[in-house]
C-alpha cells in the first residue's frame, strides 16, 4: 500500500510539469528541477572550506546517481555537517564546483532557490509545529512558499488534499492526523519533518543523523521508509550508527579531515585498513 503511494506520488515528478511561456526555449531550471539525464544528480568537485585557515573540506569530491542512497559516515569534525552546509548553499566554499544535475550551478544560488530547485535538508532535531495537527504541518509544508495569507484564505485543492494523504501514507502517520504533531514519539516527529520534505518534491534529500534518539522499532521503521524513497529520490544520509548504516547502505563515502577517504559496499570499507586507523580507531 506504501509502495503504491510512492508510486503515485512520483509519478508527478517536477520535471513533468509543463513549462511556462517563454520558457520552452531557454527553461527555467529552478522551475524545471535538475537536469540528471546523465544519471548523476549531484557533482561535487574540489570543494574547499576554510576557517581560519582549518580546512573543514579540503578539495573533496562526490558524486551521487539518480535515486541512489548515499551513506556518509566519518569521525566527528570529518566535514559531514559542513558538505550538507555546502550542497544547501549556507556555507560558500573557497573553491570548488557543486551542480544539481548538469544545469543547476548551486554556488550561484541563495538557499531558498536551492530549496525551490528540489533539495531538501532534514535536521537532526525535529522542527514541527507542535501545536498543529499532523495533517496542518503537512499543509504549511505544502503551502511552501504561498505566503501565510494567501496559505490561511486558501481552501485545499483536491489535488492537495490527495498528495497529503499520500504522503500520511508513506510516513505511516495516517491514522495520527488530526492529532497534534507535539503529541507524537519523537520518532513520529522525525518521520513527520521527513514526509513535510516530501510535501515539497524535493529530487534530492540531506538527512542528517536520522535515527539519533531513536527507539530501536523506530529505527527499524526509519531504515524501512529511507530505502522505500530511494529510487524514487536521491538521497544523502550522515549517520554514526553502524547497524542502521548496515541496515540501509549500498554505497557508503568514509569522510576524514574534509576528503573522501574509502567509498565502496560496508563490509568494503568497514575492512578497510585506513577506515580501521582513522575511524574505528583501533
Ligand atoms: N562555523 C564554523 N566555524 C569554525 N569551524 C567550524 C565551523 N563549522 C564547522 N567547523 C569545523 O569544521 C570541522 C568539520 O565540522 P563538521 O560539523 O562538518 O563535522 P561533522 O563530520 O559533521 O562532525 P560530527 O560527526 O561531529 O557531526 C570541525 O573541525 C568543526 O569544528
Ligand atoms: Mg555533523
Amino acid at each position: 500500500m506504501i509502495r503504491a503511494a510512492l508510486d503515485r506520488f512520483s509519478g508527478r515528478s517536477r520535471s513533468a510539469k509543463p513549462l511556462r511561456t517563454g520558457e520552452l526555449l531557454t527553461g527555467n531550471p529552478l522551475e524545471t528541477g535538475p537536469d540528471a539525464s546523465r544519471g548523476v544528480i549531484l557533482y561535487l568537485e574540489d570543494i574547499t572550506v576554510s576557517f581560519d585557515g582549518f580546512r573543514a573540506l579540503d578539495e573533496l569530491t562526490l558524486y551521487v546517481g539518480v535515486g541512489e542512497l548515499r551513506c556518509v559516515i566519518g569521525p566527528n569534525g570529518a566535514g559531514k555537517t559542513t558538505m550538507m552546509d555546502v550542497i544547501t548553499g549556507k556555507t560558500r566554499p573557497d573553491a570548488g564546483s557543486a551542480w544539481f544535475g548538469q544545469t543547476i550551478d548551486l554556488l550561484a544560488l541563495t538557499e531558498p532557490e536551492i530549496a525551490q530547485a528540489g533539495i531538501g535538508r532534514k535536521f537532526q532535531k525535529p522542527t514541527v509545529f507542535e501545536q498543529h495537527t499532523v495533517f496542518e504541518n503537512l499543509e504549511l509544508a505544502l503551502a511552501g512558499s504561498k505566503s501565510v495569507w494567501r496559505w490561511l484564505n486558501a481552501r485545499l485543492q483536491p489535488a492537495e488534499i490527495e498528495r497529503i494523504d499520500e504522503v500520511l501514507e508513506i510516513i505511516q502517520l495516517t491514522e495520527r492526523r488530526y492529532e497534534r504533531a507535539g503529541a507524537l514519539s519523537h520518532g513520529q516527529k522525525q518521520w513527520l519533518e521527513i514526509g513535510m520534505l516530501l510535501a515539497q518534491d524535493p529530487q534530492l534529500l540531506l538527512v542528517d543523523e536520522p535515527v539519533a534518539g531513536m527507539t530501536p522499532q523506530e529505527t527499524e521503521r526509519t531504515a524501512e521508509l529511507l530505502t522505500m524513497l530511494a529510487g524514487h529520490r536521491s538521497l544523502i544520509v550522515v549517520e554514526h550508527d553502524m547497524d542502521f548504516v548496515r541496515s540501509i547502505a549500498r554505497t557508503v563515502t568514509v569522510l576524514h579531515e574534509g576528503r573522501v577517504l574509502a567509498q565502496g559496499g560496508i563490509d568494503e570499507v568497514q575492512n578497510d585498513p585506513k577506515v580501521i586507523e582513522v575511524y574505528l580507531g583501533v
